[in-house]
């Protein structure tokens, strides 16, 4: 069966393999990145579409662009750190910068009002962005709704290239409100390539892979709007879910599921403390056996985020010589030094935003 996929709701991808063949995904591996990213070789970025073209056009000094979107609800966490990285490594190569706002979207789907979706997309998102290195040169950080007129028109136009039976097969059930957010989607995606931008050019989206349905859309539209736009379909990359730290889903909402980046040290703490492992329920019983990094969330939080090189852990882990305090203890320290250097850079983007609107 294929997976169901809802970009609105929350839902679980079981094999990754699988979803990328239903859905014509290639492996990242297949691919030569300069100036490589961790989030490259770790796995969390397990696949793409056409990202060759950026990199053609890099080559030969060609325009290229990255363009993604935030959703304005709820405390910046770990897992959006993961595309702001995406973002600072594709702007470090020489990409122009789009990212919007997604205000539209969230008052439309979540109710939350255009004062409030501005107040939570500056504190929370720009703010992070720049003290993770966001720069404000080839950057465009722009709000769904303040969009100009060639952008607004853009979002309307392209409901003219699908139909509804292909919304339906791409998103299920829809609502007016999330087919407008869908529209708005597909015109930030494609606004970058409009003449005014300077045309078209390879265009790619760093999302995480619940996004998959609007990729989708974006590349079919663009090639039905070749005639007059010229588009190229925008390649995309695809971040895995980064599962909670209890496992299963994390979310703003659960806070004891998530590091959120304003976290303070005593609350890091108490987080991995009670993050879900692969241990046993004795110690004795887990120098015995061994435990079962597979099943961490401290191993994965670790390879993803901090460590190179992850073999000689696993494989103390797989033996019984690791415990789990001692995991933990080197996550904890590892996020802490992290988010205290942290803390230091986001007071000094306080200070400077302002460029960056
Ligand atoms: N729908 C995205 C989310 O829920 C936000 C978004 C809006 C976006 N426009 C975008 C993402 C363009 C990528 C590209 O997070």
């Amino acid at each position: 069966m294929k997976q169901k996929m809802d970009p609105w709701k929350s839902f679980e991808i079981k094999d990754y393999d699988k979803l990328m063949q239903q859905f014509g995904i290639d492996k990242i591996n297949n691919v030569k990145i300069p100036k490589s990213h961790k989030y490259f070789t770790n796995g969390l970025v397990f696949g793409h579409k056409s990202l060759q073209t950026l990199f053609e056009a890099k080559k030969n000094k060609k325009s290229f662009a990255m363009m993604t979107g935030l959703m304005p609800s709820g405390k910046f966490h770990l897992g959006h750190k993961l595309v702001a990285d995406l973002m600072i490594y594709f702007q470090s190569i020489g990409a122009e910068c789009y990212v919007a706002v997604a205000d539209i979207e969230s008052y439309l789907t979540r109710d939350i009002s255009l004062e409030e979706a501005k107040k939570v997309a500056i504190k929370e998102y720009l703010l992070n962005y720049i003290a993770l290195g966001l720069k404000s040169t080839k950057l465009k950080f722009y709000f769904q709704s303040q969009g100009n007129k060639n952008y607004m028109n853009l979002s309307k136009f392209v409901s003219k290239e699908t139909t509804m039976n292909e919304l339906k097969d791409i998103y299920g059930e829809l609502s007016p409100e999330k087919m407008i957010s869908a529209f708005t989607q597909v015109a930030d995606i494609l606004h970058p390539q409009l003449k005014e931008n300077g045309g078209p050019k390879p265009v790619v989206i760093p999302v995480g892979i619940d996004q998959l349905p609007h990729i989708n859309l974006s590349r079919d539209i663009a090639k039905r709007m070749k005639e007059d736009y010229k588009f190229i379909p925008p390649s995309a990359i695809f971040l895995k879910l980064l599962p909670g730290l209890k496992g299963g889903k994390m979310s703003s909402s659960d806070p004891n599921s998530a590091i959120f980046l304003s976290d303070d040290e005593k609350t890091v703490k108490k987080k991995i403390k009670r993050a879900l492992t692969g241990g046993r329920e004795t110690v004795e019983e887990q120098r015995r056996l061994g435990a079962e990094p597979s099943k961490c969330m401290v191993f994965k939080y670790l390879y993803y985020f901090f460590e190179e090189d992850i073999k000689i852990r696993e494989k103390r882990c797989k033996t019984g010589k690791l415990l789990c305090n001692e995991c933990k203890k080197d996550l904890n320290d590892n996020v802490n030094d992290f988010l205290k250097k942290h803390k230091k850079a986001l007071n000094a983007a306080k200070k400077n935003y302002k460029k960056f609107i």
